[in-house]
């Protein structure tokens, strides 16, 4: 494996080489050790081109505590203002020895253009409205670590799954690791070749809910989104906001994910949100060990 663009290039063998090496690099963390030198003198070009919280922090993070050395770009502030291209850009932080580059921006297909003009690993941390496969790997791990197996399990991907690359990433991960999905939206909010994924498709939410071991939330992508697209606030979140109320007619072993950021008040209650059922600052923490794992293996592994 030499880049990580898309979920769907991951076998069951090498996806589950991945939670299986965050797991242990998570009980390193857990021993107290505060780096490894695995990666020492490897340069990591974290590239952004999107906003983001989670996903460059933890990318920084789970690079440092691996030694190597780290380079924050953020299009904003750069010579991209002045008209330089992502394959310009690309090749100058090459130059400068960047080992691996880690790359969200907001045309679907970006990672995979840049994989073929650069040496070093390319990793997909969210491209357009296409993937984002160390979200997916992270929820993965975060419900394998929980339920104790993916295998079976039913997922239900609820919301926004139109403008979401976590949507295609989870169901492509997660039915490959023998989970069963399915995506749960208004009509509106589907892509039209929804019918082509491996998963089955609801627009019931109260129907899905009482059959799932694990409900995924997407944030509804208003920036994303053109007028004809949405239903009003208070639509949505009548039909496909997760309350006290829902909550209470899923399994009580049942988890409620979301990738982040939340829209309290909408995708999800306040009340919701801070029950000890949802994982969600769990999956920000799981996401430090996912993305050492990955990056061990990409850049430094054998
Ligand atoms: N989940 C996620 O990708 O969050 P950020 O946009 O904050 O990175």
């Amino acid at each position: 494996m030499r880049h990580l663009l898309s979920t769907g290039d991951l076998d069951r063998d090498q996806a589950t080489l991945i939670l299986d090496t965050a797991s242990e690099l998570a009980q390193v963390a857990d021993r107290s050790v505060k780096k490894l030198p695995t990666l020492r003198g490897r340069t990591v070009v974290n590239l952004f081109y999107e906003d983001s919280t989670r996903t460059r922090t933890s990318f920084e993070l789970a690079a440092k505590r691996l030694s190597a050395d780290v380079i924050n770009f953020s299009a904003k502030g750069s010579s991209v203002s002045k008209g330089e291209s992502l394959k310009d850009t690309a090749l100058t932080l090459q130059a400068m020895g960047a080992d691996g580059v880690v790359v969200r921006h907001s045309a679907s297909g970006a990672a995979h253009r840049l994989a073929r003009w650069v040496d070093g690993s390319v990793l997909n941390a969210g491209d357009g409205t296409h993937e984002h496969p160390t979200q997916a790997l992270l929820d993965a791990f975060t419900m394998r670590n929980r339920l104790g197996r993916l295998e079976g399990l039913r997922v239900a991907v609820v919301g926004d799954v139109l403008h979401s690359r976590v949507a295609r990433s989870s169901v492509l991960l997660l039915t490959t690791l023998g989970a069963e999905v399915t995506l749960v939206a208004p009509p509106t909010l589907l892509p039209v070749s929804v019918h082509t994924w491996p998963c089955e498709v609801s627009y019931d939410l109260d129907a899905v809910l009482p059959k799932s071991d694990v409900v995924v939330l997407l944030r509804v992508q208003a920036e994303r989104m053109r007028e004809s697209f949405f239903p009003s606030v208070r639509e949505y979140t009548r039909n496909y906001g997760l309350d006290g109320e829902r909550l209470g007619r899923m399994p009580e072993h049942a988890l409620v994910m979301h990738p982040g950021p939340m829209v309290r008040g909408m995708e999800i209650s306040a009340e919701v949100a801070d029950s000890p059922r949802c994982t969600v600052t769990e999956q920000v923490a799981n996401g430090v060990s996912l993305r050492m794992a990955v990056l061990y293996l990409l850049l430094g592994g054998s």
